[in-house]
């Protein structure tokens, strides 16, 4: 019994007063809008988009954009009410324990570490392909034993371990230093991305675009093996690449690009004004990134045959398609700049979501203590990074994103959930955003999220059920016994909820 108990929304506020565990409140709108957007724009852009439109979707990869777009403002809907409710760290996991109750919470948080921890080991992956391209466009070649798969062996990247133990460092140092790095390197990224749109379009060739949605092709060449396989195509029959099945599994793929506008409400402890300005930030930073991908990805597709796109670079190897060589360094040097702060802002993300996990001692909370000087929750930090740094050095750049983008839309199916039942539960609790359209938007962010989850692979449902199912271990063995809010109801008798 107990694992139903919810948390007070006040006794959430009222932990985060607690000296030992108290953050700097120093940012404002602008702040989590480019918060935001420095984390949204990223590998999903600069590198999934080349291998969906090679592998699945060709030029439609446009419309997979439009798709996974919607799914996310969906379920953006939804999380900005729940962030305008409870502002506290942790995001989802710190709404759902208000809402769902404890045991929700616990399999949200532990399926964010698969957004956050993962997802930071993605990116790394992005940027170690175009360090190794910058390198090759200055004419010196990097050796592979550095970054490169052995033939059919595993991964053993030391360039992606190299950005995510710098920028950890960083993380450690505090926020405010992060913050205002953040601002510079994202306003590098927005510049190179309206510069491939800009530049780029004058040297689109309309042949390359055309047909935009390229006719099935039979799905069984491209897989290695039954997991390979996409989950709901296969049940269906339908297992092509390409066509109208190939714009699903293309935004399957592309759904990492738009992951991180949900990681603004992680920050939600340390905004000045976070029931009015964590709303903006999320669709501030969600609607610009939208429009930027769907104009991006059509540049991508009509400078280059969409066969050519997937290499490790593929802004670079689309602008090879310019006679202006130095296009590619100058769009590859920013994109490297630009992704280092996308590896911060995941690293930061999980660091507050276990921070919130620890000071509910669902998970030890000596890992939640912040450094006496830093003010920053040191421990915590350290142990993301070398966590990531682990899973980018050996395992490949799908297989991670693939994972990444399970868990961050089971997260927002159980967000969109969790909307209906605080509007059953506690329907009147000051909301300074409210979802619209309310029970039809959560149940349609429910129900595509669950669609889209359908196209990726057998083997990344398989890994992601069996890490939820190392979570509901871990909760019985540890959490559930630990639970200061479980300790505190104990210690004042059985409550309602417990
Ligand atoms: N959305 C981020 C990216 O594409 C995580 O890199």
């Amino acid at each position: 019994m107990g694992i139903m108990r919810t948390k007070s929304i006040e006794q959430s506020i009222k932990d985060t007063e607690e000296p030992e565990f108290k953050l700097n409140k120093s940012l404002g709108p602008l702040d989590l809008t480019v918060f935001g957007i420095g984390v949204i724009i990223g590998t999903g852009l600069f590198v999934l988009t080349g291998e969906a439109a090679a592998g699945y979707a060709g030029p439609a990869i446009a419309l997979s954009y439009v798709v996974a777009g919607l799914a996310c403002a969906l379920a953006a809907l939804c999380y900005a009410e729940f962030a305008s409710t409870v502002p506290v760290a942790g995001s989802a996991y710190t709404f759902s324990y208000a809402a769902l109750g404890e045991f929700v919470a616990w399999l949200i948080g532990w399926d964010l570490i698969l957004e956050f921890t993962l997802g930071a080991a993605t990116v790394a992956k992005g940027w170690s392909g175009y360090f190794v391209n910058v390198f090759e466009l200055l004419g010196i070649a990097v050796p592979p034993q550095l970054y490169a798969s052995a033939e059919g062996g595993i991964s053993h990247d030391w360039m992606a371990v190299l950005v995510i133990l710098g920028m950890t460092v960083i993380l450690v140092i505090g926020i405010k230093l992060s913050s205002q790095f953040n601002q510079v390197v994202t306003a590098i990224k927005i510049l190179v991305t309206l510069f491939i749109i800009g530049f780029g379009v004058w040297f689109i060739d309309a042949a390359n675009l055309s047909p935009f949605i390229p006719a099935p092709a039979p799905g069984d060449d491209a897989y290695g093996s039954a997991l390979d396989a996409y989950l709901l195509p296969s049940i269906l029959g339908i297992d092509t690449i390409y066509g109208v099945t190939g714009i699903f599994t293309g935004a399957a793929l592309v759904f990492f690009a738009y992951i991180g506008f949900d990681i603004v409400a992680t920050t939600s402890e340390e905004a000045r004004n976070p029931q009015r300005d964590i709303p903006i930030g999320i669709f501030a930073s969600l609607g610009i990134c939208t429009v930027l991908y769907i104009l991006a990805s059509v540049v991508f597709t009509g400078l280059r045959p969409y066969q050519e796109l997937g290499t490790a670079a593929p802004a670079a190897t689309a602008l090879e398609a310019t006679p202006f060589p130095a296009a590619q360094l100058v769009v590859s040097l920013a994109i490297l700049i630009g992704l280092t702060v996308v590896v911060m802002i995941l690293i930061l993300g999980q660091s507050r979501v276990a921070f919130a996990m620890s000071r509910d001692s669902l998970l030890p909370p000596w890992l939640a203590r912040v450094h006496p000087s830093f003010r920053t929750p040191y421990r915590i930090t350290i142990i993301t990074g070398v966590a990531a740094s682990v899973l980018a050095f050996f395992l490949p750049l799908t297989t991670l994103g693939e994972l990444v983008n399970i868990g961050t839309l089971a997260a927002f199916v159980l967000v969109s959930l969790g909307v209906l039942v605080l509007r059953r539960t506690q329907p009147d609790l000051p909301r300074a955003f409210r979802t619209p359209l309310v029970p039809w938007v959560p149940i349609a962010a429910v129900a595509l999220c669950l669609f889209v989850m359908g196209f990726l692979t057998i083997g990344t449902w398989i890994r992601f059920l069996g890490w939820m199912a190392l979570g509901v271990v871990f909760y019985f063995a540890y959490s559930r016994g630990h639970s200061r809010l479980g300790r505190t109801q104990a210690a004042e008798g059985p409550t309602e909820g417990s």
